[in-house]
């Protein structure tokens, strides 16, 4: 394990996916990822399939909203891709352009994320983590009073609208849809099952409202929050490398796609593995 000369962040040495995962491994994994939020296992050339078998090690697995962009004959893989064939998207080509946790907007939300890079650009296209951690443990000790009590609503449709508008080959969701998506409400802070060290649950993509507060109040709250929890120093970025697989914590971390040019390929893969209802 090397740890990142970074707020969190660790890359995983020695470890090849494409063979049996040891019991004494997988521990190692599960306590080093709750000790540094997000972990990357570089050169791993493995198929979808061992993809999904390594997510389902940490739990089951969620299928995305969006059933329109699984990988074709695997519906645990959300592809984030700006490819078109044949005219059409092949994946979420925007996905994560506003920092997120990885469906915050579900009665239970992730506990964490498994990105497998298949074709990269040339240029751009890192992936920025904070750590919600230090986001929480930096707040002035009255603010963290307020918000112990308070709850928030995380809702998949608070940007849907806005993200269609500048991506027009988003798909309108339909009813079904749309009820698998109905606004949830979670504590604004919450304990890290695993570490038991508190984070700060909101995110700018999902969090509509504080519940019980005026809207001019609770928005200017959350405004304050979203900025404080990306300060630079809280925040790693990763510059993908092909075959690059990178496993992060949907509980303790949010994040944000830094971009990539229109004119270059950006193919990923993702599986989103089930946590547990916030507290
Ligand atoms: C995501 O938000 O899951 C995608 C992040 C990325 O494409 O860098």
């Amino acid at each position: 394990m090397r740890q990142f000369a970074a707020p969190l962040g660790a890359q995983v040495l020695g470890l090849d996916l494409n063979r049996p995962l040891h019991e004494d491994d997988f521990s190692l994994i599960r306590k080093a990822f709750a000790d540094h939020h997000v972990l990357v296992f570089r050169k791993q050339d493995i198929t979808p399939q061992q993809h999904v078998a390594f997510s389902r090690r940490f739990g089951p697995l969620q299928i995305h909203v969006l059933k329109q962009f699984q990988l074709p004959g695997t519906q645990e893989i959300l592809q984030i891709s700006n490819i078109r064939e044949n005219g059409e998207p092949i994946g979420l080509g925007d996905a994560g352009a506003f920092w997120h946790s990885d469906l915050s907007y579900k009665a239970i939300p992730s506990l964490g994320s498994l990105l497998h890079a298949r074709e990269l650009p040339t240029t751009g296209g890192d992936t920025h983590f904070s750590n919600m951690h230090l986001a929480w443990e930096t707040l002035p000790a009255a603010l963290q009073k307020t918000l112990l009590p308070l709850k928030a609503e995380h809702t998949y449709i608070k940007r849907y609208e806005e993200q269609r508008a500048k991506a027009p080959w988003r798909p309108a969701l339909t009813q079904t849809q749309l009820d698998e998506v109905r606004p949830v409400v979670h504590p604004v802070v919450t304990t890290h099952p695993e570490n038991g060290r508190k984070t700060l649950f909101v995110n700018e993509h999902f969090t509509s409202r504080i519940v019980g507060l005026p809207v001019d109040e609770s928005d200017d709250l959350l405004q304050q929050l979203f900025a404080h929890s990306i300060r630079p120093e809280f925040i790693y970025t990763h510059q993908w490398e092909e075959d690059d697989m990178v496993f992060w914590d949907n509980r303790s971390v949010i994040h944000l796609a830094g971009g990539t040019p229109d004119d270059q390929r950006r193919r990923l893969n993702r599986t989103t593995v089930e946590g547990t209802v916030p507290v």
